[in-house]
């Protein structure tokens, strides 16, 4: 039987964990979370074996020289929700009219070179996503160099997304068409997963990034970033300084996508709305 122990977390306490996690991550919470917040972090306090909310806010900020409990805490807090082909419209825009415009100009410029960013990428489900629309429009040309740098502030979901193994139920919407192309069937513990295939994997470089990094050390432009649902988490302060970070990280033209539930407020960036959730420099 698993004892699950009663903490106590005081308003006080509270403030202080939000202030830490406001300052780390840009996740912004506000009281109405004080019972999530004591939820997700007693497992914390548990893990780590220390009694009170009082002695892990100490540890994490004073005794943990190497930072790794304010990873954990911080993976503790974000909220990972995804799919596969998750907000669809994006990927028909995709399909229909941002690829073939993209591809037939860089081919024209005899440029064939693709730099996309998944910048909240949590499980890895939104780029391999990506990449399946993708190779869906130069799988048979060898001479594109296409790549998808997909960052996540959360090592555990980081760690989810290299290995690249689902349950079946999450990939049910996706035709079997795709699925024996990009994915082969693997049974752990008698239940059937499907596993990333190498020649979609090899498209994507996971990497540890926080979007609120003072500066961004990109030295090239992207052709365009998906950025969804998580600016949802932060302030208004905190969501125009990142979305002019991404209009720097972008070439004329390029687009950035957002999370339909999200909007740019309008005149304070340079960018046009095209459709919903979709702007372009
Ligand atoms: C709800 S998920 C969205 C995943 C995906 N973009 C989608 O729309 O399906 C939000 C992700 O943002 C990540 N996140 C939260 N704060 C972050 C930050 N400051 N920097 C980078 N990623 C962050 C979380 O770890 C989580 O994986």
């Amino acid at each position: 039987m698993v004892l699950t122990m009663q903490y106590v977390l005081s308003n006080r306490e509270f403030d202080l964990f939000r202030t830490l996690i406001y300052k780390t991550s840009g996740i912004s919470l506000n009281l109405s979370k004080k019972e999530l917040v004591k939820a997700r972090l007693s497992k914390r306090l548990t893990k780590t074996g220390i009694d009170s909310f009082g002695e892990y806010y100490r540890f994490v900020t004073r005794d943990d020289k190497n930072g790794d409990e304010l990873v954990n805490l911080i993976d503790s807090i974000s909220t990972n929700k995804t799919d596969f082909f998750r907000e669809k419209k994006h990927f028909d825009f995709l399909n229909a009219k941002l690829l073939p415009d993209l591809i037939s100009k860089k081919e024209k410029d005899r440029n064939k070179k693709l730099r996309i960013w998944c910048a909240a990428s949590s499980t890895g489900e939104e780029p391999y996503t990506l990449a399946m629309t993708v190779l869906n429009h130069i799988n048979t040309d060898s001479l594109w160099d296409a790549k998808i740098l997909a960052t996540d502030i959360s090592t555990k979901v980081l760690q989810k997304a290299i290995r690249g193994i689902y349950k079946k139920d999450t990939l049910k919407d996706i035709s079997p068409a795709i699925l024996s192309t990009y994915f082969s069937s693997v049974v752990i513990d008698n239940v059937k997963h499907y596993k990333v295939k190498d020649h979609l994997k090899k498209l994507i470089t996971f990497r540890r990034f926080n979007l609120t990094t003072a500066n961004f050390p990109f030295k090239n432009p992207f052709d365009f970033i998906f950025c969804r649902n998580v600016m949802i988490y932060f302030d208004s302060d905190t969501q125009q300084r990142l979305v002019s970070k991404f209009y720097d990280c972008l070439p004329k033209g390029g687009y950035l996508f957002v999370g339909h539930s999200e909007t740019l407020s309008k005149n304070i960036h340079g960018f046009k709305y095209i459709k919903p959730a979709v702007y372009q420099k």
